[in-house]
Order: C-alpha cells, then sequence, then structure tokens
C-alpha cells in the first residue's frame, strides 16, 4: 500500500539548508498497521506529510497504491489524496468559516457525492459529537477540534489513513475510544493505518514500529 524509497527532504531558508530526513525505506502492506515514533523534532510530521502526498520528497520515491506520487503536479497529487487518503493533523486543520458538521462533509462533497449530510452525521455520532456540529472550531475544545478531524478523516473510506498524534490532545477515556475508532477501521474496512505517536501503548498495538531520530530511521 506504501513504500518508500531512500526518501530525503531538505528544506531551504536563503542560504541555509536543512536536512530533516535522510535515506528513509520502509514499506507498510495493505491493510496493515504502523507506528512512527521518534522525539521532538526528528521529522514524524514530515515524513508522514511526504507520505500522503501533502508535500514533494527532495530526494527518493513514494509509491502510494502502486501509484509513483514523486512525479505528479500538485493537482495530481490533491487527486490521490481525495481517492485513497485520509488524514488527521497533528493541528487539526479545521476551516474556520465552516462549521463541525460542515468540515467533515467537505471531503465527501469534493469528491461529487450525494448524501454527504447524513454521513457526516453518523460519523459525528461516532466520535461522541452529536450534539456539537453546528459549533465553529472555535467554539470547540482542542479534543473536540480533534475528534472532528479524525471524522473528517473517515469521511470517505479512504484506503489508507495517516494520523499525527491522534490522541495527543485527548484524556485518557476519549484517548481510548478514538484508539478503538481507528483500529475498528483497520480490521473492518481493511483500512492501512499509520500513525505518529508518543504513547507506547497505542505504539504497541500496531504491526510495524518506525522509529527515527535526527530524520533517520534507526529501527523497523
Ligand atoms: N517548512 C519548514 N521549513 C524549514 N524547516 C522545517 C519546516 N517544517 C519542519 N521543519 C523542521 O524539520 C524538523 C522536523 O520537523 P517535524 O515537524 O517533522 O518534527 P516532528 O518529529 O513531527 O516533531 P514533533 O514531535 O514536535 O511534532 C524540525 O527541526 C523542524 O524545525
Ligand atoms: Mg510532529
Amino acid at each position: 500500500m506504501l513504500q518508500v524509497n531512500q526518501l530525503g527532504k531538505t528544506y531551504r531558508s536563503g542560504q541555509r539548508e536543512l536536512t530533516v530526513l535522510q535515506d528513509i525505506s520502509f514499506s507498510v502492506a495493505d491493510g496493515a498497521s504502523a507506528a512512527i515514533i521518534g522525539p521532538s523534532g526528528s521529522g514524524k510530521t514530515t515524513l508522514l506529510g511526504l507520505c500522503a502526498g501533502l508535500d514533494r520528497a527532495s530526494t527518493g520515491s513514494v509509491y502510494l497504491n502502486g501509484i509513483q506520487l514523486d512525479d505528479l503536479t500538485e493537482d495530481e497529487r490533491a487527486d490521490v489524496r481525495n481517492r485513497y487518503v485520509g488524514f488527521v493533523f497533528q493541528n487539526f486543520q479545521l476551516l474556520p468559516s465552516l462549521t463541525a458538521l460542515e468540515n467533515v462533509m467537505v471531503p465527501i462533497e469534493l469528491r461529487g457525492e450525494r448524501g454527504a449530510e447524513k454521513r457526516a452525521v453518523a460519523l459525528l455520532e461516532r466520535v461522541g459529537l452529536q450534539d456539537r456540529r453546528h459549533h465553529y472550531p472555535t467554539q470547540l475544545s482542542g479534543g473536540e477540534q480533534q475528534r472532528v478531524s479524525i471524522a473528517r478523516a473517515f469521511a470517505n473510506a479512504p484506503r489508507i489513513l495517516f494520523a499525527d498524534e491522534p490522541t495527543g490532545n485527548l484524556d485518557a477515556e476519549t484517548g481510548q475510544r478514538v484508539e478503538e475508532l481507528l483500529f475498528e477501521l483497520n480490521r473492518e474496512a481493511g483500512t492501512t493505518l499509520v500513525l505518529v505517536t508518543h504513547d507506547v501503548d497505542l505504539a504497541h498495538r500496531t504491526q510495524q514500529v518506525l522509529r527515527i531520530r535526527g530524520g533517520r530511521l534507526v529501527s523497523e
């Protein structure tokens, strides 16, 4: 489902270059689950973004569902994301001018599918936010925003779900519920799961653990 070959990412700011990922290779099988762990600043979010086609690698290649992302234009990558990918951002990235319900409806409407509202309501119910659906992001707590972003990521029943610290802002009980939801999707819909986490228990539930340090994969 996901294949990463000798991936590298270098940011350029003015004259200076900063290499944040180097020579990363791994693959995640269709329907499998993997956790990316490592210290703050080690490159986890950057790696997740490259795997999901949100950003472009500097070196190496990423294959998602057999499609090589590196050669695609921005629009083509967006199309691949709409088709196959769900993404839960570390900082949620909800659209501030839309309600919780409307945020969850966006990816469904982008695909031109019917019944967006009904599906979005059901998803918000699953994350326990049925009574918050008409709230705007600023009217939601951090954990509630996180759950909206998880509902949005599920909206198109993605083949692969990337989640950046999905339980990071949640209390133990809500975190547990979100965790169950992620693995339910993995089990029932066969969704491949790739998540970044600092939660050791969560990492242990996945089939594969990728440990990165200083932009390099140190163990698998
Ligand atoms: N757009 C950018 N331009 C320049 N440097 C960047 C950019 N984005 C990230 N970095 C740098 O890349 C490194 C890796 O960042 P990244 O966000 O991937 O870390 P992380 O492992 O997700 O950390 P955390 O656990 O704190 O979320 C950091 O040193 C960061 O400062
Ligand atoms: Mg991060």
